[in-house]
């Protein structure tokens, strides 16, 4: 199948094919990081800028080097300092990017359906870095990506997605990416970290950790946002750590070979313990570097989902 769509917003519109292009067209970008000249010219002459709102460090750092290793230009904007402090909007700000002819804009921002608006408001290509708790599709696509790397397959798996489940955008796109995969989700939180009607997304909920990882084939383990907490009605982080933390202990009661995983940054001692974050199950680090895969190829996608429109309408 051809990729046809100029921007990456959220794995929701994706089929089942379009997540599988992603993913066949990341493992032929994967070995190009091995060699010792890390670069081919798919992207040369184009230029991506990083319009990050949030702070980041994978992301951003993920897209620049992806970008770079497709040979295409990179800027990053510093928001901070950008003329978004002087009261410029979402819109004209992507707009202005677009005016300066670059080709692809990556943007990262606290509302949801940011980079939805900006697609609709620029014909250059957009790429959603995470907006809000909406979606975070390219780090589900590593996600995913990491998981038949290491399990073979993702049709039939049990993923349990632990943790903040009510913020979280990497949650809201695994079960998106992982159900249309044929994967069987369960997310597991306390009663006040499940967002109503997650049911209806496809996943199953469970308040009880070792249900969460009893049978689990992996477990996707989400930051607590405590910086959320406005009513101030989340768990301590010690009564999270003793009611819901992966501890060795807990993992031990798991399939022996159950993957483990976490998007990053983690809090050890607060969702994992530092024991579990480092042991051989863990592919924290190995998800990080399938980043990079992941987004050369969504960079490479949405360019050519851009220029095909671009010849039909001329
Ligand atoms: N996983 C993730 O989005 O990490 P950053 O916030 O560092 O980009």
């Amino acid at each position: 199948m051809a990729w046809t769509r100029k921007d990456l917003l959220g794995l929701e519109e994706l089929t089942k094919e379009e997540i599988e292009l992603v993913l066949t067209t990341a493992e032929s970008f994967k070995e190009v990081s091995t060699r010792d000249i890390k670069k081919v010219p798919a992207l040369r002459g184009k230029t991506v800028v990083n319009l990050f709102y949030e702070p980041s460090t994978r992301t951003r750092v993920s897209f620049e080097v992806a970008a770079k290793r497709l040979s295409a230009d990179v800027i990053n904007v510093a928001v901070q300092e950008s003329s978004v402090k002087k009261g410029e909007t979402l819109i004209d700000t992507a707009r202005n990017i677009e005016a300066l002819k670059a080709d692809i804009i990556v943007v990262r921002h606290s509302a949801s359906g940011a980079a939805n608006i900006i697609a609709r408001h620029v014909g250059i290509s957009v790429v959603n870095g995470g907006d809000g708790w909406h979606e975070h599709p390219t780090q589900a696509l590593l996600d995913m990506f990491t998981l038949k790397e290491k399990l073979g397959k993702i049709e039939g798996l049990k993923v349990s997605i632990v943790g903040d489940i009510a913020h979280s955008r990497v949650a809201r796109s695994n079960i998106w990416g992982l159900t249309k995969l044929g994967a069987e989700v369960t997310v597991c939180a306390p009663k006040i970290l499940i967002p109503p009607g997650i049911e209806k997304m496809g996943a199953r909920v469970t308040h009880d950790i070792d249900e969460a990882l009893k049978g689990a084939d992996a477990i996707n383990v989400l930051r607590m946002q405590f910086e959320r907490d406005e009513q101030k009605a989340f768990p301590s982080p010690l009564d999270y750590f003793k009611t819901f933390g992966i501890t060795r202990e807990r993992l031990e009661t798991a399939k022996k070979e159950i993957v483990v995983m976490h998007p990053g940054p983690i809090n050890r001692g607060i969702e994992m313990s530092s024991e579990v974050a480092d042991c051989p199950n863990s592919v924290i680090l190995e998800q990080v570097t399938n980043g990079i895969a992941v987004r050369m190829a969504v960079l490479f996608l949405v360019t050519q989902g851009h220029d095909q429109r671009d010849e039909n309408t001329h």
